[in-house]
């Protein structure tokens, strides 16, 4: 089984095997949907002329900058690491040879922005802006597609599902979590109601990103008969507990 945000690659389009949605998470998207009606990239009229100043493309944090990849280094990354000089031209910092681990991700979302070039929905490089290695690319963070697109779309009608990944080399500095929740707080500004994310049960390491950053455990779910934890983040519900249906 391929590890990594992104290995799940066929539609499924709810939960299985007796997986129940909860009732709040469909609740609270029922209340923003006439708010995203208005404000999603996609249906926006303003992201046909977007720049790359445009600052829905770049959301920064203290140390990091999650930068929308463009069609350039997605082709790029997705050929593999003979595009290794162009990709650090065009990304304008060092790119270890980790970052092409995961070569056919790159071409779905290659393919996906392709389909809809001004989406800011998509994948998005971790630049480091702390000390050492400057602007060097460390990682991946993003989105499956735009609000309600998703192949998790039943545990959040019109949220949005997210991926991550920390190159090895830069994994145990809070690289993961601090991605993550930035990327979470600007998603909710657009107007998205819920992000989930599917997690391995056996990856820890993945699963105290999402705990830290305030996702809750909603459900387990078997997709081929490999088990995928379901973690759904709705903002308005602490992580662990679990609201009383009135
Ligand atoms: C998961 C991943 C993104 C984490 O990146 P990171 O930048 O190292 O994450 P952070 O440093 O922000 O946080 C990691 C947390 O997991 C903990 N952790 C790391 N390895 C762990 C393990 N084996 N068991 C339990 N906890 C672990 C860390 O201690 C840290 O928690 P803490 O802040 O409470 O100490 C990275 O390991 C990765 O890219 N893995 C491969 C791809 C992947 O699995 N992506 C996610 C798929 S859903």
């Amino acid at each position: 089984m391929q590890q990594g945000p992104f290995r799940r690659q066929l539609p499924r389009n709810g939960p299985t095997r007796g997986a129940s949605v909860p009732q709040e998470a469909c609740d609270d998207d029922l209340k923003y949907r006439s708010r995203l009606g208005s404000r999603s990239v996609a249906a926006d009229g303003h992201a046909h002329h977007m720049t790359p100043t445009d600052a829905a493309l770049v959301v920064p944090t203290a140390r990091l900058a999650l930068v929308c990849l463009d069609l350039d280094l997605l082709t790029g990354s997705a050929r593999g690491p003979g595009a290794r000089a162009a990709i650090e031209a065009r990304w304008g910092g060092p790119v270890g040879d980790a970052w092409f681990h995961d070569m056919d991700h790159f071409a779905i979302f290659r393919d996906r922005l392709a389909a809809d070039p001004s989406t800011t929905w998509l994948m998005r490089g971790i630049r480091w802006r702390g000390a050492g290695d400057p602007e060097a690319l460390v990682g991946h963070v993003g989105f499956h597609g735009a609000p309600g697109d998703h192949d998790l779309s039943a545990w959040t009608p019109v949220g949005v599902e997210m991926g991550w990944t920390v190159l090895p080399a830069w994994r145990g500095r809070g690289i993961a979590t601090e991605a993550v929740a930035a990327l979470v707080a600007w998603a909710l500004e657009q107007g998205v109601s819920g992000v989930v994310a599917g997690i391995d049960p056996a990856n820890l390491a993945s699963q105290r990103v999402a705990e830290r950053v305030g996702f809750h455990r909603v459900a387990a779910v078997d997709d081929d008969d490999e088990r995928e934890d379901i973690w759904l983040y709705t903002g308005g519900v602490p992580a662990g507990e679990v609201l009383p249906h009135e």
